[in-house]
């Protein structure tokens, strides 16, 4: 395939005409917000999302995006959030309208794209994984495309990256692939349940951040040398949370967790400028968490790209953890 976009590469999976299916209209569809495990840090093409390293993550439950299309009376496309019409020249409105040209072939019916949120802002996390990610499962299904879900999550990663692993329940992992057209490059679900793991969810700040990821990953892959060992960090951790998910051992789980997330962290501050998405509360938790755990209490946590943390604990452990942690909003993933 010569000069390999995403529009070129999703034109291979659609039939030559595209017209919306009229009884899947109505129905909204529903994806997972995630929390990587093993992070993804890095691409190996900017155009596509493809990442350097494969990552495992574990999906928040209810907590997620449900979305809805429609072909819009007004005739033009219209993209709601949270019951708000967002004006054309917002920057998620359009990224959302540029996912649906993908698609839809020059076709001239307007869409209304309605996205509704249910990860509390307070939680201070990204919602455009599971954003994505019902996006794209909308689109499969307003248009009657019926594609393999590896399909779906290879488009889904088009959007944003860690949207790929938001298809899917539970432990799930993106494989990074090494095709150039990146359809190698999709999330599955592992099978597996773990019922008394609990993820806790601390808010230090839900502001926007200074740095969004897409840069942040530029910035440490084109400046930070240290960046040279993640690959193989990311590496044998996967396979470490391989055995943890296997055994079902925790204190794998969350050492294996909890260093990957500082790991990738130390590539961002060892970037050029130094890219540090910690606050001083965010430190400040680290060292209660580190606390804890000398005093038996086996919590874990790990942190993306901001301030914010995310404690993987068992639940047996839930009155210490919340004790210590009284605002935090607790996940079961597999409940
Ligand atoms: O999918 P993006 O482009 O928002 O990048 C996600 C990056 C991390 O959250 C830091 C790691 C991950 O694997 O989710």
């Amino acid at each position: 395939m010569l000069n390999i976009n995403k529009q070129s590469v999703v034109a291979e999976y659609l039939p030559q005409q595209i017209s919306p299916v009229k009884d899947s209209m109505e129905q909204a569809v529903f994806a997972p917000s995630n929390i990587a495990l093993c992070k993804y840090w890095g691409k190996r093409d900017a155009e596509l999302n493809l990442p350097i390293n494969s990552s495992l993550s574990v999906s928040l439950a209810h907590l997620g995006s449900k979305t809805r299309l429609s072909v819009s009376a007004s005739g033009g496309d219209e993209v709601w959030l949270n019951g708000q019409q967002l004006a054309v020249d917002d920057r998620f409105a359009s990224k959302v309208i540029d996912f649906i040209d993908l698609f839809r072939r020059g076709a001239d019916h307007g869409i209304k794209v309605e996205t509704e949120n249910n990860i509390p802002t307070a939680a201070g996390l990204a919602s455009s994984a599971s954003g994505f990610a019902a996006l794209t499962l909308a689109v499969d299904q307003f248009y009657g495309l019926h594609l393999p879900t590896q399909v779906l999550s290879a488009f889904a990663r088009m959007g944003s990256g860690s949207a790929s692993r938001s298809l899917f329940e539970g432990f799930v992992e993106w494989q990074m692939g090494l095709r150039e057209d990146g359809m190698d490059s999709f999330a599955f679900p592992l099978q597996s349940q773990w019922s008394d793991l609990r993820i806790g969810l601390i808010k230090v700040s839900t502001g926007p951040k200074a740095v969004d990821s897409r840069s942040g990953m530029n910035r440490t892959v084109d400046t930070a040398h240290l960046y040279q060992s993640w690959p193989l960090q990311a590496a044998a951790d996967l396979e470490k949370l391989h055995q943890a998910i296997a055994d079902k051992n925790f204190t794998l789980l969350g050492e294996t967790a909890e260093q990957n997330a500082l790991s990738m962290h130390a590539t961002m501050i060892a970037s050029w400028p130094p890219l540090l998405y910690w606050q001083p509360d965010s430190v400040a938790a680290m060292h209660s968490i580190w606390q804890l755990r000398a005093s038996g209490t086996e919590v874990y946590f790990t942190m993306d790209a901001g301030p914010n943390l995310k404690l993987l604990y068992s639940a047996a452990d839930e009155a210490a953890v919340k004790q210590q942690f009284p605002a935090m909003e607790v996940v079961c993933p597999f409940a």
